[in-house]
């Protein structure tokens, strides 16, 4: 928070509390004691009687109350208080609680390769509550993935669908980078090597307009897509030959990526996860295919 803020807020606060103060003090006392305010509605009139001692002395406490918080307790612009407590130390206490409860339940895998705790039921049934949790947003809750989330269950890897590769892909997440193509190619030349992209793919093309995007797709997307069009999992290049795509395969989905290009992100989860859970998690996906 900057200073001008905090001094906001605590002069505010103070000011506040003060301002009770003073209004509760200056009423204490009353005019008239014992006659009636002069109101009178429906023939009901009112005492002009202070309020009762107990109401207001409870008025004053709280406010010595919340005099005493503010000072222990963070409340008051950047004073942190004088505890020491903090929202994220109390999260940081119930967390480690936690996985002192429930670390070992995982850890007991540990030493498990992949491949073998992908049989393991009650582990994979540990792993299908983890995905269900932190990976369904994305994947779906059968890990099937759709338009821009890729399907787990399939044979199809982008990043490789070996143990190790999987581990590396949930541990440190993954960036995709497929650069857009209009200024380069134009929109003709988007047409053209769309079209020899579905050639690859084996579908039915126009001879022609697939033969003039040859050699633009040589040009510009081999390094990355490889020669014959098979991909590279070491830059998360898809297959482009298979009849799988990430971002839909009709002509003008895959023209939108070439012409736009797309940033595809899976996201880190070792560090939040701990080591344990991301080994039950890639025996999972694994367990999805096999
Ligand atoms: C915020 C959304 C999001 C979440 C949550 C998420 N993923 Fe992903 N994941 C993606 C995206 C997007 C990709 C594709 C990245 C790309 O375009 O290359 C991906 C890719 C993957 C891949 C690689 C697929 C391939 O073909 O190589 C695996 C494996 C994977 N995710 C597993 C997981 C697991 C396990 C979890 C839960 C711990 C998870 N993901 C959570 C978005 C997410
Ligand atoms: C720098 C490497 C690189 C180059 C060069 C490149 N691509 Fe890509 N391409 C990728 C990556 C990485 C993805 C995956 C994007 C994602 O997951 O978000 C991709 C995705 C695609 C897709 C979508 C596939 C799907 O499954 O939906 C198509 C189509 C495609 N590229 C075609 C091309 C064409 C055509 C060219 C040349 C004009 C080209 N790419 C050049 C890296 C590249």
């Amino acid at each position: 928070m900057s200073t001008g803020y905090s001094l906001f807020v605590i002069f505010g606060t103070l000011g506040s509390l003060l301002a009770f103060a003073l209004i509760l003090w200056l009423n204490r006392n009353v005019n008239n004691p014992g006659k009636t305010t002069g109101h009178v509605y429906d023939g009901i009139e009112e005492y002009d009687n202070p309020m009762p001692a107990w109401w207001f002395w409870g008025f004053m406490l709280s406010i010595v109350f919340a005099l005493g918080y503010l000072i222990y307790y963070p409340g008051l612009g950047n004073f942190p208080g004088l505890s020491g407590w903090t929202q994220i130390g109390q999260l940081e206490e119930q967390q480690a609680e936690a996985e002192a409860l429930y670390g070992p339940v995982f850890a007991q895998y540990r030493d498990m390769p992949i491949d073998e705790l992908a049989e393991h039921q009650a582990a994979m049934r540990m792993g299908r509550r983890l995905f269900l949790n932190h990976c369904s947003q994305c994947h779906g809750t059968a890990g099937t993935g759709s338009r821009g989330y890729p399907n787990l269950t399939d044979d199809h890897w982008q990043w490789g669908g070996e143990a190790e590769q999987i581990r590396t892909t949930i541990s440190e997440g993954r960036q995709a980078s497929m650069p857009p193509w209009l200024s380069q190619l134009r929109e003709d030349g988007i047409m053209q090597v769309t079209e020899y992209v579905l050639q690859l793919a084996g579908r039915e093309v126009e001879e022609r307009i697939a033969n003039a995007g040859r050699s633009q797709y040589e040009q510009y997307c081999a390094a990355c897509h490889g020669a014959s069009g098979t991909g590279q999992v070491a830059l998360g290049a898809p297959d482009l030959t298979d009849d799988v795509w990430l971002y839909g395969g009709n002509r003008e989905a895959i023209a939108s990526v070439i012409r736009d290009g797309r940033e595809g992100e899976m996201p880190a989860f070792e560090r939040r996860l701990g080591e344990d859970r991301a080994h039950i998690l890639s025996a999972y996906v694994r367990s999805l295919t096999h």
